[in-house]
């Protein structure tokens, strides 16, 4: 018999290691193992099954997964994320699309072998949004999952589509085959807002001043921020992304509406994120410097989105808000960091 594993991909990112430190205070979870092309952290190795240091285009190693492991559950976060995928917009589309093709292949393969669905948990994010012009933001307000879903940057346009390959491998996979294939994947995704952990920095996306400029203010450095004061996009404390990821994983398929959802938390301009920064950090050196054309990709994302359908299918509800993120959360365990 194969082990039973939980399989994390692009586990040595900061979802990541936020996930593979809440698995491991659940009791009666699987191991994880986990696969990125960079290896892990040794901080969180002891967490961890086994780390395998590869790439998801290597399908030969995919195929080695399943042949070592029973995968009931793959939480897939290798992503380059959003300003890195534009300067290569191509290597994006390999690592983003034929990646999660890859992974999506092999959890099919998955499911058959175990005659039940592999759980394929997919972060999506608000990159997928694009709207046209500020005043088009202002007046949308809250957006749902299906309205202004242009995305103007090539991982906005990878995230998407990967969302409408998750439903296809879920419902639809091979659907003129002369026997039924099922059973599918099981595939759900959350379309994250910004994220701040207290613990780790993001790497290439564009929501990065939020945690940048907190990070840089506890460290007691500069920061130039690259967008303006009025600049607003949905944000959330990485705790409840991890929660939110969880939670999805754990409900019943018959209680979903839909594979997709909006989750959010709160949705500060970056002067309120300054605010409270300062207010958490007396001596921050705060500047406004916009980049104009990555301020031009978060004025193309919503100001806010709606998330009821997470609410109502799941009982999504975030442990924070903007206040409790900072005073509870942030501020807290990077002062801890610092001086522990
Ligand atoms: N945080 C991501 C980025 O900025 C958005 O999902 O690319």
């Amino acid at each position: 018999m194969r082990p039973q594993i939980i399989l994390i991909t692009g586990a040595n990112g900061e979802v990541g290691h936020g996930l593979i430190r809440q698995l491991a205070e659940q009791p009666d979870m699987p191991p994880v193992v986990v696969l990125d092309i960079r290896g892990l952290d040794e901080r969180i190795h002891p967490l961890v099954y086994e780390t395998k240091i590869g790439d998801i285009l290597d399908t030969a190693l995919l195929e080695t997964l399943i042949n070592e492991y029973e995968i009931v559950t793959i939480f897939h976060l290798a992503a380059l994320l959003s300003t890195h995928s534009e300067f290569n917009p191509e290597g994006a589309h390999r690592v983003n699309v034929q990646g999660t093709v890859n992974l999506l292949h092999m959890a099919t393969q998955q499911s058959r072998l175990r005659g039940e669905a592999v759980k394929f948990i997919f972060p999506s994010s608000i990159a997928v949004y694009g709207l046209p012009d500020l005043a088009t933001k202002a007046a949308a307000g809250a957006v749902k999952e299906d309205e202004y879903t242009q995305p103007t940057t090539m991982y906005g346009c990878n995230k998407l589509y990967c969302e409408h390959l998750g439903r296809y491998y879920t419902f639809h996979y091979q659907q003129l085959a002369a026997t039924n294939p099922l059973p599918g994947v099981d595939f759900r995704a959350v379309r994250f807002p910004g994220l701040i952990s207290a613990l780790t920095m993001p790497t290439g996306g564009t929501s990065d001043y939020a945690p940048e400029m907190l990070h840089a203010a506890a460290a007691g450095k500069d920061y130039d921020c690259f967008v303006r004061e009025d600049a607003r996009i949905p944000f959330m404390a990485m705790p409840d992304a991890i929660s939110a990821l969880l939670t999805l994983a754990s409900t019943p398929a018959e209680r979903l509406s839909r594979r997709v959802y909006n989750v959010t938390s709160f949705n500060p301009s970056a002067a309120e994120l300054c605010d409270i920064t300062r207010a958490a950090f007396p001596k921050a050196n705060i500047h406004y410097a916009p980049h104009l054309k990555r301020q031009a990709i978060v004025d193309s994302w919503p100001a806010d989105v709606d998330d009821t359908a997470a609410r109502r299918d799941w009982g999504w509800k975030p442990a924070y808000d903007l206040q409790t993120a900072f005073g509870d959360y942030l501020i807290p365990t990077i002062a801890q960091q610092h001086h522990g």
